[in-house]
C-alpha cells in the first residue's frame, strides 16, 4: 500500500541524557551492522524532554537515520504555563514527531479528548507529526466492544485537522500496555481497520490510505512480525522493549 513502516520506541520516564547518549550510540552502531541489515523501516525514539538536545546533537553530528520526538507537547506556544514545553521548542530541536494522548497522560494527567485535539493542532502548527494514541481499557472492551472507544477518541482528536495533515495513529489497548499480554494480531487488525475507516470518513480516502496506524502494547521481538503481517498495521509503538537494545534492534529487523 506504500506506507513506510514505523517502529517507534517510547522510553517513557527512563534514561537520563547521559544514558540516552550511550543508548543512541549503541543503537546507531547496531542499526548500521550490515550483517543484520534491515530495510524499508523508519525508526524513531521518544526520550524524555531533557534528552532531546543530546539526541539532536548525536543524530546531526553522525547523520544518523534515526527520527525522534517528544512524549508530549503543550497546547500553548509560550507564556505563563509552568512546566510546559511548546511545539516551537521541539521543532527547534529537529523533532519530527510528538506522542499525543498516550493513555498514561489521559489517565494520570486527566487529558481529555478536547485537550488531545488542541495538542494535535499545536503540533501540526509547528510542523511536528503527531503520534496520536487511542485505545480502550479492559472495562471499555467489555462494555462497548473493541473499536468504539478508540474510534471515538480518533474522531474527537481529528476535530480541526486538515485532510492533508501528516499524522500517525497508534492503537494501544490499555490492557495490553506493560502487561505482557499483547492483543492478538487479529484483534489489532480489526481495530486498526476501524480506525482507517474513520480516517476515510473524516479526512477522506487519500488521508486514510496515507496515514500510518501503529499497534502498541507488549510488542517484542517474538511477536512483531505477526502484527506487521496485518494489512492495516503499519508499525509499532514499543514501550518496555524499546529500552533493551538487542530486543529493540531485533524488532526493527522483523521479517514478515
Ligand atoms: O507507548 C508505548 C506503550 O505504552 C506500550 O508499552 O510496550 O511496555 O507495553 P509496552
Amino acid at each position: 500500500v506504500g506506507r513506510l513502516p514505523l517502529i517507534a520506541g517510547n522510553w517513557k520516564l527512563n534514561l537520563d541524557h547521559l544514558q540516552a547518549i550511550a543508548f543512541v550510540q549503541k543503537l546507531a552502531w547496531s542499526l548500521k551492522d550490515a550483517s543484520h541489515s534491515y530495510s524499508d523501516v523508519e525508526v524513531a525514539i521518544f526520550p524524555p524532554f531533557t534528552d532531546l538536545r543530546s539526541v539532536q546533537t548525536l543524530v546531526s553530528a553522525d547523520k544518523l537515520e534515526l527520527a525522534y520526538g517528544a512524549q508530549d507537547v503543550s497546547a500553548h506556544d509560550s507564556g505563563a504555563y509552568t512546566g510546559e514545553i511548546s511545539g516551537a521548542f521541539l521543532a527547534k530541536l529537529d523533532c519530527a514527531y510528538v506522542i499525543i494522548g498516550h493513555s498514561e497522560r489521559r489517565t494520570l494527567h486527566n487529558e481529555t479528548d478536547e485537550v488531545v485535539a488542541t495538542k494535535v493542532s499545536a503540533a501540526l502548527k509547528h510542523g511536528l507529526v503527531p503520534v496520536l494514541c487511542v485505545g480502550e481499557t479492559a472495562e471499555d472492551l467489555e462494555k462497548f466492544g473493541p473499536s468504539a472507544v478508540p474510534v471515538a477518541q480518533l474522531k474527537a482528536a481529528l476535530a480541526g485537522v486538515p485532510a492533508t495533515a501528516n499524522i500517525v495513529v497508534a492503537y494501544e489497548p490499555v490492557w495490553a500496555i506493560g502487561s505482557g499480554k499483547a492483543a492478538t494480531p487479529e484483534q489489532a487488525e480489526a481495530v486498526c481497520a476501524a480506525l482507517r475507516a474513520e480516517l476515510n470518513t473524516t479526512l477522506g480516502a487519500d488521508a486514510a490510505a496515507a496515514t500510518r496506524i501503529l499497534y502498541g502494547g507488549s510488542v517484542k521481538a517474538a511477536n512483531i512480525a505477526s502484527f506487521m503481517r496485518e494489512p492495516n498495521v503499519d508499525g509499532a509503538l514499543v514501550g518496555g522493549a524499546s529500552l533493551d537494545l538487542d530486543e529493540f534492534s531485533a524488532i526493527v529487523r522483523y521479517k514478515k
